[in-house]
């Protein structure tokens, strides 16, 4: 049976700092309260009307593939994950695609829609192209480009100091080396709470929403029972409803539940221990949520690689983004066990476990 390998991977972030003092100045927040609740000091922000998701993705695959010591061209598959994508369709698959000047092969792009646990879901796709035979150099990225989108009054305040842009990809090859690569993938979601964490506007919905908290409310906009709804509306606009909200502390306590449980579900799976994690990459989603799971996990300071204080969280692009600097530090050795896991919106979860 064929195992699938990361071949090469590479990561791009932009080049605008903004510090959690930068912040202050638009909205009611502090350094202090930014730093203590998530252990952020800074994030990167794309340039505005030049920098896309798609293009920051595209600078990532490129470095990746060269890695992987392949031609664009030799790209069989693309699987793009974002939650903050160029356009609401067409996907940023065919985006990015068309930036690589990769069009004439005529490949197939999917687009992956499962926020902070995008890329281990694509990861867990391509692995099981690859273990087909189906194709053989498949570029997965995860990017974002959060700052589009943020509500930078004070009302976003608990949403907006945690996101960054950035981007990461790496190319799933075949391997016939035994017990190296991708050993296996979790995957796991629960819709029940899935406006904890949400950004709901635009949306099929178009005529009843959900406030800021997730419970369903009447706002009396029009066209409710008529036939063809309101997809977007100014009233929507001018009532702050088309940013994302979160719940935070109830996403937390769920986070640090189910990090540990996946992380141990693929460790039993391979039948292996947390002692055996060379590397773990968790989804920068909050230090504080990393250094729970790093002492519920019994793990030493260098057996977990943490970036958000630089980067704040990049959702799809997190781990992508971590794992490569990780591994360009010389953190991720040949033979190492690298471990993944990611929880965010959906909720949706997962967890993947790689020999290096
Ligand atoms: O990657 C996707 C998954 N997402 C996560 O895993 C996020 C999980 N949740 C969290 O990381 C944390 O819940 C947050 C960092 C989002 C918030 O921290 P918290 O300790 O849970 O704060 P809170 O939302 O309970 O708010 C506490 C107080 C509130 O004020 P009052 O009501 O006590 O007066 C907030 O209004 O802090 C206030 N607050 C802020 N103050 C200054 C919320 N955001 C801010 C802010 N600056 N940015």
């Amino acid at each position: 049976m064929l195992q699938s390998k990361i071949g090469g991977i590479g990561h791009y972030v932009p080049e605008k700092i903004v510090t959690n003092d930068d912040l202050s100045k638009v909205m009611d927040t502090s350094d202090e309260w930014v730093r203590e609740r998530t252990g952020i000091e800074a994030r990167r922000y794309g340039e505005k009307h030049k920098e896309t998701t798609s293009s920051m993705g595209a600078k990532a695959a490129t470095i990746a593939i060269e890695r992987a010591g392949i031609n664009k061209e030799d790209i069989d598959f693309i699987i793009f994950a974002t939650l903050s994508p160029d356009y609401y369709f067409p996907g940023c698959g065919v985006l990015i695609q068309r930036e690589l000047g990769i069009t004439k092969t005529e490949i197939g792009a999917l687009d992956i829609r499962n926020q902070c646990s995008g890329f281990i879901y694509g990861l867990s796709i391509a692995d099981q192209f690859v273990k087909t035979g189906m194709y053989k150099n498949i570029l997965l990225v995860g990017a974002e480009m959060h700052s589009m989108g943020l509500d930078y009054s004070t009302e976003g305040r608990n949403v907006t100091v945690i996101f960054g842009d950035g981007a990461g990809a790496v190319v799933i090859q075949p391997t016939e080396e035994a017990d190296k690569g991708i050993l296996t993938t979790k995957l796991h979601s629960d819709g029940t709470y899935a406006e904890k964490l949400a950004f709901i506007n635009p949306g099929s919905h178009g005529g009843y929403h959900f406030d800021k908290m997730g419970e369903e409310k009447d706002f009396g906009y029009p066209d409710k029972d008529e036939y063809g709804g309101i997809f977007m509306t100014q009233k929507m606009i001018d009532d702050d409803m088309h940013y994302p909200n979160m719940e935070g502390q109830f996403v937390f306590k769920l986070a640090v539940q189910k990090f540990p449980e996946v992380i141990m579900e693929a460790l039993t799976d391979a039948g292996l221990t947390p002692a055996d994690i060379g590397m773990l990459v968790p989804h920068q989603a909050n230090l504080r949520i990393s250094q729970f799971v790093q002492k519920r996990m019994g793990l030493r300071d260098d057996q977990v690689w943490n970036n958000i204080q630089k980067y704040g969280n990049t959702t799809a692009a997190s781990i992508p983004i971590a794992l490569c600097e990780a591994w360009e530090a010389g953190a991720v050795k040949d033979g190492d066990l690298v471990c993944l896991a990611a929880f965010g919106s959906g909720f949706t979860w997962g967890s993947a476990l790689i020999r290096w």
